[in-house]
């Protein structure tokens, strides 16, 4: 998480450093700092958001290099003393950070023990280490390069050393960090976001290595010191897609851009009516014997209906594991698995935890992801689009769906490639066009949604979404994001499962709802929906046409039984948001969280 920029040879330094970071605000947003150079130098920070920290700035606060920083808190609470950049040596160091430093405490111990530290982050101690190696090696370059081999853990640096004003230094190693290259200036960024209005030439900077970034020019060396050269890619961002426009809140604009997303996917997957995966990739999905997918939170939740397709149309089982819990400890694994990885971001340490042990063990493996460049892409063997366009509310919406859609692609693609009968049947262009009239149908009905989020969810500490099979899927991801912006604690729970425990918690008024979109299944729901009823919960039901019984709330078109996921997690959605809307919430940056989670 956090989010670091740097810029140097632009008098505007300070402006493209604070409009850079109001475009990284989503990876963390609880202190912020800039540090600027020219005839004088301003070290500025703040508890807070970016918009704390902007108040600060005198109009004095001009140079021609800078760096800026905007956190989410890993080691010490959000504070002053905490907020980057961090300086040593009475402030000629001078350092911001994005990853965990492993070693800190050992470092601090063996080679900072008669240094002051006014805070309490690693990130201080780095600098500190910085400083001493290149007061003992006589050079900047060599002594972050000494430091480098010390150090242990994630980060993306940028330094400057106040005696030497025409170079940032930076390195990076598991954190994500981009050059971007301006005309007659430079400058480093988390994510191609942050400086996309300054230019679309980005050079990539892999693990365990330096670049000494100029204002003409840069130089990648690895620890070696041996220079790499690398040419600049262009980012494909529309400027204007980073934007909320006539929205209150990009978490809404998402949701609205669903549909969009879904013709695109259909579009850009398919020629003609012909499915189109790359062949290497269904190659190795027909040598497989097992599906592995593995993420975090929603790309998890999608990860569910993602095996409910491939099992459906491929006839290949399918395990859905939790990054986390598997990074340091592989389950047993088939004889020829092929592993999953879908990343909106393409940054999450956990998953790439993942990935990094699957290529230790020469499995194959495909990312699918939104960021086409980002780590996870570049790592796996394959990777694929998910074509939702830049996703920035901390909730994820249309990815979510972008995911299931694209997995639905390479089920379809890989169950024709094995001759599977389902999958050359299953029409799937075609009824992603229908999802997409299905959402907009959905969109009509906001106001209800709307009120009907009141009528359920005001005064209401807890609730719980329940379903079974890819209505239990969905209504994981619909309580995750009731929880993560409405602070509500909603659990998403298998309806038949609830009388084995969970009921105890239904008391007077709690508000469940039943996803009902499964005809196998319906039946044995709506008996469970009616159990709670009976010991007083609120109860609330989505269901589909075909399904439906006069009583329900919300009635969703109809659709294939296998995406129907991409229908029903829309109105879940919207509750969501309106229930946040309620509490006076920011609902695209909830308390304590942050967009793209790079830490363990
Ligand atoms: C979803 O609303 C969350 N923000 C979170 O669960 C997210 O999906 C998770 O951190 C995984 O991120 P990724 O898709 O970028 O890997």
């Amino acid at each position: 998480m956090c989010g670091i920029v740097g810029v140097i040879g632009n008098p505007k330094a300070t402006n493209i450093l604070i409009h850079g970071l109001e475009r990284l605000e989503y990876r963390g947003y609880d202190s912020a700092g800039i540090y600027v150079q020219g005839e004088k130098s301003y070290l500025v920070k703040s508890v807070g958001r970016i918009a704390q920290l902007k108040a600060l700035l005198t109009p004095e606060v001009q140079g021609m290099i800078g760096i800026g920083h905007t956190r989410w808190a890993t080691h010490g609470k959000p504070s002053e003393e905490n907020a980057h950049p961090h300086t040593a040596d009475h402030g000629r160091f001078v350092l911001v950070h994005n990853g965990v430093i492993e070693n800190y405490q050992e470092i601090k111990d063996h080679y900072l023990a008669d240094d002051t530290f006014y805070g309490d982050t690693d990130t201080e101690i780095a600098v500190h280490l910085i400083a001493k190696m290149t007061l003992e090696s006589g050079s900047t370059e060599e002594g972050l390069r000494q430091a480098l081999k010390i150090i242990k853990g994630s980060y993306a640096f940028a330094l400057i050393d106040q005696e030497d004003p025409d170079t940032i230094y930076v390195a990076k190693n598991k954190s994500p960090l981009l050059l971007g290259v301006g005309a007659g200036y430079n400058m480093v960024c988390s994510d191609a976001m942050a400086m996309i209005n300054e230019t679309n030439q980005f050079v990539e900077i892999h693990d365990m290595e330096m670049v000494l970034v100029h204002a003409d020019r840069y130089e990648i060396k690895n620890l070696a010191g041996e220079i790499i050269r690398r040419l600049p890619f262009t980012a494909e961002i529309d400027a204007a897609d980073l934007e909320k426009g006539t929205y209150p809140f990009y978490m809404l604009k998402e949701i609205d851009e669903q549909p969009t997303v879904m013709r695109r996917i259909a579009s850009e997957y398919f020629a003609g009516e012909e499915v189109e995966v790359a062949p290497e990739i269904l190659e190795a999905m027909k040598e497989s014997d097992r599906i592995y997918i593995v993420a975090c939170g929603t790309s998890w939740h999608a990860g569910w209906v993602g095996k409910f397709l491939f099992e459906n149309l491929c006839d290949l089982p399918v395990e859905v594991l939790l990054s986390s819990e598997v990074g340091y400890r592989l389950p047993l694994l088939s004889q020829k698995p092929f592993f999953i990885f879908p990343s909106q971001s393409g940054e999450t340490a956990d998953t790439r935890q993942v990935l990094v042990e699957t290529k230790r063990l020469g499995i194959p493996s495909l990312t699918l992801t939104n960021v086409p460049g980002s780590t996870l892409a570049r790592e796996a063997t394959f990777s694929l689009p998910l074509l939702a366009g830049p996703e920035i509310a901390v909730a994820s919406t249309k990815a979510y769906t972008a995911q299931i859609a694209v997995l639905a692609c390479l089920a379809k693609a890989a169950g024709e490639a094995l001759g599977k009968a389902a999958a050359q049947d299953f029409d799937l262009k075609h009824q992603l066009g229908l999802v997409a009239n299905g959402m907009e149908e959905i969109f009509t009905e906001k106001d209800l949604l709307e009120q009907q989020a009141y009528n359920y969810l005001t005064d209401r500490r807890n609730a719980f979404y329940i379903g079974r099979g890819p209505d239990y899927y969905v209504s994981m991801e619909a309580a995750l994001k009731l929880k993560e912006i409405s602070y509500i604690q909603a659990e998403g729970f298998a309806a038949g499962e609830l009388k084995h425990g969970t009921i105890a918690l239904i008391e007077e008024g709690t508000p469940v709802f039943g996803v009902i979109t499964d005809a196998v299944t319906a039946s044995h729901t709506r008996g469970n929906l009616q159990e709670v009823e009976s010991r007083g919960a609120h109860t609330y039901v989505i269901s589909m046409k075909g399904l439906e019984k006069a009583e329900d709330n919300l009635v969703l078109p109809r659709i294939d039984p296998l995406l129907t996921p991409l229908l029903s997690v829309v109105p879940a959605q919207l509750i969501a948001y309106y229930a946040t809307i309620q509490r006076h919430l920011d609902v695209d940056k909830p308390r304590n969280l942050a967009k793209s989670v790079t830490v363990e």
